[in-house]
């Protein structure tokens, strides 16, 4: 019998200093480590909050001393014992409580425990698989702890933050109907009407604007929203947004009161203060600057549209592309002239990814361009191109000529690359913005048709409407995007509140008026109810903690996250279910052969 309920730990595995020195105490936890010095046993006693050394002592009390021989990696343990200096030169200044040890003078064993597939320490060598298969015990690594306990803490800031502004928090449904945010969904059978799906929510957007129309005000969740789609680093199938929705306001109320929240929040978590309002930028000047949506903003390096000079050059992979509707433009990779062949031609392999064909350079030296298309100029253009681009002596210039898109993405990567390269970003440097102006739609090469760059909901800039028609792709919306350090952490937009706009942006997305009814009926019936202007936006919240915790991949930051093929390694989800429970849901499954 152990005597869990007799036994009341009194601190936790981070708290005694020097001042307890004397005191009487009750520790539990795990053992992180345990060492023999000359019969004297040394235990790491773990838990969520720190370390602490426990001793046993033969000669102190010999008989807890033979029990303490037993304990292993990850034994469960209790210990009562007292408070003690560590002998002079013995201090651990790593650790919180290295000043002192417990001297044990009772042992409790809760639990043993089979040896675990790897230590219980932040220098792992292990597989991210491995990690996820034993994902409680990764879960108890001090890293992770600290991931968890960071989350918590931001959930907490952002709730306090978002009641003390007047928002409710509020839920809804996860068993619902496709709310388009343009990912797969996923669906859920139902039993009891044979042959009918509900979708899993890819974002509440359709239920909080409902709200809104309801009269609400003001709303917010901290809500898990599902999405089929391509997983990577920063995508989970599921994953957790900050969501809200105000009613009276415009984008200014929107992000003014958002980015005072997430300035607050990295103050409470971080102590970094943020300095505000953050900085805009226009989609348009985004892309024309770094070749992203989502800039990052820590370095410069910016792009340069040099399409009008070079487009009757004597290069004809640049003045094709020009002739073609394409563009040419150059990243000025200030002082990098010393990359070598090997370094270059890993970058142009690195921008075929992108879709680009090629990559020219040229290299400023003291006397001329070194470059293997510098021929093709003239004396005209040369000093065209070095003006307009800034050239100086040592630096290296590369260009990309293609279509808008190919260019963008792969001299829009390419800076990524060359700032990490030349090392050009700084730990600890948080580089806020909005990004403002996004295109309403976009034309969609498979679907054949404009789909909404953000979502159908979402209001067009009243300056653009007369383009509707006529020029849909350069309608711009009233959509924005919280960008930091060239991830995009949120998004959102001012909505359409009125049924005829609502109905116009249909039709422009090819949604036919039966289409529209079937699938947004209530949308466009509340519309037509006593809407009020509305607006709101949602954080990725699993993103803004990876940022919080510097971690790369945001599977550090969820409790027990999916793999790159959605699957959860401990549970072995997804999984085969029974032929009885296919049945019961009507569904036949056929299998690939
Ligand atoms: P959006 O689709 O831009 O907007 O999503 C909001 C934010 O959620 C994060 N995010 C993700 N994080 C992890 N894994 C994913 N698969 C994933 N997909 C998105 C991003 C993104 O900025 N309803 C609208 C919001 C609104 O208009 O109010 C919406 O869902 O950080
Ligand atoms: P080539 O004339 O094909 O030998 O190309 C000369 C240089 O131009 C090489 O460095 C190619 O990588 C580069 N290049 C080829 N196509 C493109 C392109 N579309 N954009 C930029 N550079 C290119």
């Amino acid at each position: 019998m152990d005597a869990l309920g007799k036994v009341r730990r009194t601190h936790d595995n981070n708290s005694l200093t020097a001042a307890d020195a004397g005191r009487e105490v009750v520790l539990t936890g795990w053992a992180q480590r345990r060492r023999d010095h000359g019969g004297v046993i040394f235990v790491d006693l773990r838990d969520r909050e720190g370390i602490t050394q426990i001793v046993f002592n033969p000669e102190r009390d010999p008989a807890v001393h033979e029990k303490a021989k037993a304990i292993r990696g990850e034994y469960v343990l209790g210990v009562r014992g007292i408070v003690s200096l560590r002998p002079e030169g013995m201090e651990n200044p790593n650790l919180e409580t290295g000043a002192v040890e417990v001297l044990v003078s009772e042992l409790w064993i809760f639990n043993t425990a089979t040896t675990p597939p790897f230590m219980i320490e932040d220098q792992l060598e292990v597989s991210e698989s491995l990690r996820l298969q034993y994902r409680w015990l990764d879960l108890r690594r001090p890293r992770m702890v600290r991931n968890m306990t960071v989350r918590h803490k931001a959930s907490r800031f952002v709730r306090e933050f978002l009641n003390e502004h007047g928002f409710l928090e509020m839920e809804t449904p996860f068993l619902t109907k496709s709310t388009p945010e343009g990912a797969r969904d996923y669906l859920v059978p139902s039993r009891v009407n044979p042959g009918l799906f509900y979708a899993l929510p890819q974002s509440p957007q359709l239920f909080k604007q409902l709200l809104m129309m309801a009269g609400y005000e003001r709303y917010y969740q901290v809500v898990r929203c599902f999405r089929d789609e391509d997983l990577r680093a920063d995508r989970q199938p599921e994953f957790t947004q900050i969501d809200m929705e105000m009613s009276f306001v415009g984008e200014e109320d929107i992000m003014d009161l958002s980015e005072r929240m997430i300035a607050g929040l990295f103050d409470a978590v971080l102590g970094v203060t943020v300095p505000l309002p953050f900085q805009r930028i226009t989609y348009e000047t985004a892309m024309d600057l770094y070749g992203s949506d989502k800039p990052d903003l820590r370095f410069g390096l910016p792009l340069c549209d040099v399409t009008d000079i070079v487009a009757k050059s004597g290069f004809k992979v640049f003045a094709e592309a020009a002739l073609r509707g394409g563009i040419v433009k150059a990243l000025n990779a200030k002082g990098a002239s010393e990359l070598s062949r090997k370094d270059l031609d890993d970058l142009t392999r690195f921008v075929s990814v992108y879709g680009a064909k090629g990559l020219a350079w040229i290299k400023v030296k003291e006397k001329d361009w070194q470059s293997p298309i510098a021929k093709f100029f003239s004396d005209d253009e040369k000093a065209a191109l070095s003006q307009k681009i800034g050239m100086e002596q040592g630096d290296l210039v590369f260009f990309v000529a293609d279509t808008k898109k190919v260019v963008n993405e792969a001299l829009g990567h390419l800076r990524l690359q060359m700032a990490e390269r030349m090392k050009l970003i700084e730990d600890e440097c948080f580089a806020f913005a909005w990004v403002t102006e996004f295109p309403l739609m976009e034309y969609d090469e498979t679907e054949k048709r404009n789909v909404a760059l953000h979502h159908p909901f979402t209001a067009p800039m009243d300056e653009d409407l007369a383009l509707l028609e006529s020029e849909p792709a350069r309608v711009r919306s009233r959509a924005y995007d919280m960008v930091l350090n060239g991830t995009e952490i949120g998004g959102g937009s001012i909505r359409i509140h009125q049924r005829p706009m609502q109905e116009k942006i249909f039709s422009a997305l090819s949604i036919e008026p039966s289409e529209a009814e079937e699938k947004f009926g209530f949308l466009l019936s509340a519309l037509a109810s006593g809407a009020p202007p509305h607006g709101g936006l949602a954080f990725g919240f699993d993103r803004l903690i990876a940022i919080l915790c510097g971690e790369k991949s945001i599977r550090d930051v969820i409790a027990f996250p999916k793999t790159q093929k959605a699957a959860c390694l401990m549970t072995q989800a997804p999984s085969p279910v029974s032929a009885l429970q296919l049945t019961e849901l009507s569904l036949r499954v056929s299998r690939p052969e």
